[in-house]
């Protein structure tokens, strides 16, 4: 792809993945950019790689600026593989002795990944690499999301190397906010809810310290999709706003079911959550992806899960949205459970169970149905959605 110049000396050199549709789990129906990044000074520096396929074309885009056996520094911010698969490729064209900046953790893990006995350099929080007229400011932001990531600031512009942070999984023909306006919110929110959720509280804390430092951001440049340089302050107001998990009064309700039955049930409290004036929707798992349902519980107050009982336990489907919810550790949620059962109905039980130890505000047994729900059963649902209605915030 052609660079893309940013700044005096900075350009976007990184390529578009536009065929990836799953992130380890995460649907990526826009699919992805991996951004890299070029700062041409008295000393050249590459700011992160990309994909290891996409190795060939970083570097071909790289060559329509420098040769890259002239970059002088590699910088390599978080060790994730849709970084660093690349550096082998980009380490053996700059020249295997060339410094490569990353924090301590950074050196630890990438030498696990990488044979290579590079010329490791590791950084201090904060210590600062002159390149010239420009220079770099390493900020570690341990678990954002990986022990190794950090930032690189470039006071000089005032502009942020923010690796996976303030990212969407996106690729268009857009490379700037305001070529494509609100348009990213979403895309940079799923990319929130499934990439950073658990980390909300670290993010508040890292957005407080930069506020106390006066670091003025004019320009973010995140490692995948868009760069924000018209309004860098919306994207931040936005992650202070999904950090706070503040619940609405809104309800997801989760669902799969085998012959209608749990389906129904879900239908019903849907409904009835609605008569509450809460904003609720049935996601059935069957045809909604796990990352789409996860990005609509962000800023939700309650979830609903309904599973029907299947040899004992709860159905493959929600088992496996269960284990995705755990590991984002949404916080602030009133949770609930129903389900329709054969002879054994162990599936709310279950639920229940799990959604105690998540920290959910679990406000009903749940409604267990044998086999088909007549009208005294979807009454119990109804029932169980006025409880939840009542556990929600008023707004
Ligand atoms: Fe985009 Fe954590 O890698």
């Amino acid at each position: 792809m052609k660079p893309i110049k940013i700044a005096d000396g900075i350009y976007w050199v990184g390529v578009a993945d536009w065929n990836i549709r799953d992130f380890h789990g995460y649907s990526t129906y826009k699919g992805t950019t991996y951004n890299s990044y070029l700062v041409v000074d008295d000393k050249i520096t590459l700011i992160d790689a990309v994909k290891k396929e996409f190795a060939d074309e970083l570097i071909g885009n790289i060559s329509q600026i420098v040769d890259p056996k002239k970059i002088d520094y590699m910088v390599s911010n978080h060790t994730e593989m849709d970084h660093s698969g690349g550096l082998a490729r980009v380490m053996h064209r700059i020249g295997e002795d060339k410094p490569l900046y990353c924090s301590k953790m950074g050196h630890k893990n990438l030498s696990m990944h990488f044979p290579q006995k590079w010329n490791y350099m590791p950084v201090e929080n904060g210590g600062e690499l002159r390149l010239g007229k420009n220079s770099l400011t390493f900020m570690e932001t341990r678990m954002l999301h990986w022990p190794d990531s950090m930032f690189s600031y470039v006071k000089e512009q005032k502009l942020l190397f923010s690796s996976d942070a303030f990212g969407q999984h996106y690729s268009g023909p857009e490379r700037f906010d305001d070529e494509i306006g609100d348009d990213i919110m979403p895309h940079a929110l799923k990319y929130f809810a499934n990439i950073l959720l658990p980390y909300s509280p670290l993010i508040l804390k890292l957005v407080e310290k930069v506020t106390d430092m006066g670091l003025p951001i004019e320009t973010i440049c995140p490692d995948h999709g868009i760069i924000w340089r018209k309004d860098p302050s919306k994207i931040i107001k936005a992650y202070v706003e999904w950090s706070e998990q503040k619940p609405k009064r809104k309800a997801v309700v989760v669902y799969d079911t085998m012959w209608h039955s749990t389906e129904t049930m879900a239908n019903a409290i849907v409904e009835e959550l609605g008569n509450h004036g809460v904003h609720a929707k049935p996601f059935c798992l069957k045809h909604d992806h796990r990352s789409d349902i996860i990005t609509e519980i962000l800023d939700a107050g309650a979830v609903i899960l309904g599973s029907p009982t299947l040899n004992n336990g709860i159905f493959p489907t929600v088992s496996d949205f269960m284990t995705y919810m755990k590991g984002l550790k949404p916080l602030n949620k009133v949770g609930a459970a129903f389900g329709s059962y054969g002879w054994s109905g162990e599936a709310v039980k279950i639920l229940n169970g799990e959604l105690e130890q998540m920290k959910f505000n679990v406000v009903d047994p749940g409604v267990r149905i044998q086999f088909v729900p007549d009208e005294n059963a979807l009454g119990a649902c109804r029932e169980l959605a006025g409880k939840v209605a009542a556990a929600l915030p008023a707004k």
